[in-house]
């Protein structure tokens, strides 16, 4: 066979990937709080629209509008008006893609060419590493100030081919420190370079915090897309949904590469997500006050004063001589080592809420004397 193409030898190791081997090779009673994949699924009626829209006659089995169904982009309009202060224009500013990792990739490459530089926060979401690659673009780090509400310092960031920033932060757990959202539109208005405001866990925040979004920001629209998914806000992981929306052009680019790559999304899938959007909302809340009570449950039990203002994980500063592979080996837990994150995230540890209350309280017990041995 031939050698691959240089863009696949430029993929790092797929972090995730990594870490359910670590999990699996771990054995039977090791428990699992490295993960960011919700424990509970959607609301019942969310899968009897999939299963009808299934059983919905032969032509829903065909092609799908390449760039999505009017009534689903319409739903999430609606959500980004009633919930999140913002209007958009359902056939200009929003385009459907099958998840945000893919969204990730796809925003990479319309947005930079081979050699350019992306702008990724440290500690970043591992996953924007693939598209950088994949674009043959090269990685540019902006350091999260720990001490300064994990904000980046964007009056010396240099001009790029796109700057990629998530509040609330995955790792982090920290939501947009007041002024970064405007900081962000200032340094590309400045700079010329596209902002994409990543904003997986947009609605997963606490202490009464509002869900906040990047677009609601004056002038961001004319620098930026953000990118929303189903899968944090609904429980829909492995649906495979989600939206970019923002900026016409940027959402035009992601448009063409559709028509060019995908030809749509199932079209009973889209069924499902329009009932998510439109129907009762209450299951959105119960999830995010269960993370929010499993963080407060989190802090409470565990040394060293973690913090977590959203998201479903806590991003723990681990006590010296403390690692992530002493947790696993000397107290059967896993969680996501901090360096897996960028090289600002050594010394920390990311711990999911995304469990059951068992498991959480079962990891507590068995980490808690380490760390309380550790920090004394
Ligand atoms: C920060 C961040 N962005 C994007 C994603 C991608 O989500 P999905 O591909 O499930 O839509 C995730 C998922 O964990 C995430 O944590």
């Amino acid at each position: 066979m031939r050698p691959r193409p240089e863009r696949l030898e430029q993929l790092p190791e797929q972090f995730f990937a990594s870490l359910m081997r670590r999990v699996g090779s771990a054995g039977p009673d090791v428990l699992d709080l490295g993960r960011g994949n919700p424990e509970v699924g959607p609301p019942d009626y969310v899968a009897e629209a999939l299963r009808e829209g299934a059983l919905g006659g032969a032509t829903i089995h065909g092609y799908a509008p390449f760039r999505g169904l009017p009534k689903l982009k319409e739903a999430i309009v609606r959500r980004y008006r009633d919930v999140y202060d913002v209007e958009l224009d359902p056939e200009r500013e929003v385009a459907l893609v099958p998840g945000g990792k893919t969204g990730l990739i796809e925003l990479c490459l319309a947005l930079a060419d081979r050699g350019e530089t992306v702008l990724l926060p440290d500690p970043y979401y591992p996953d924007y590493l693939s598209g950088v690659a994949l674009a043959e673009a090269k990685v540019g780090l902006l350091r999260l100030d720990a001490d300064n509400a994990f904000s980046a310092d964007l009056d010396s960031a240099p001009s790029a081919a796109a700057l990629f920033l998530n509040y609330p932060s995955n790792p982090c757990a920290a939501c947009a420190p007041p002024g970064a959202f405007e900081a962000m539109v200032d340094y590309a208005q400045r700079t010329g370079t596209p902002v994409v405001h990543d904003a997986a866990y947009i609605d997963l925040v606490f202490d009464g915090r509002r869900p906040a979004s990047f677009l609601a920001t004056p002038g961001a629209k004319e620098v930026g897309v953000e990118l929303w998914t189903m899968s944090k806000t609904y429980g829909m992981a492995g649906w495979r949904l989600a939206f970019v929306v923002g900026n016409a052009e940027i959402v035009e680019r992601i448009n063409l590469q559709t028509d060019h790559t995908r030809v749509g999304v199932f079209a009973p899938l889209q069924h499902a997500a329009i009932a998510a959007l439109t129907g009762p909302q209450d299951a959105v809340e119960e999830r995010r006050a269960a993370y929010e009570r499993r963080r407060d449950r989190l802090v409470e039990a565990l040394p060293g004063a973690p913090v977590s203002q959203g998201t479903f994980y806590v991003w723990y500063r681990l006590p010296e001589g403390v690692t992530a592979d002493r947790l696993l080996t000397e107290c059967g837990v896993v969680v996501a080592p901090g360096e897996g994150f960028g090289p600002s995230g050594a010394g920390w540890a990311r711990i999911s809420l995304a469990v059951t209350d068992e498991t959480l309280e079962r990891g507590i017990e068995r980490m808690a004397p380490l760390l309380e041995a550790a920090y004394a």
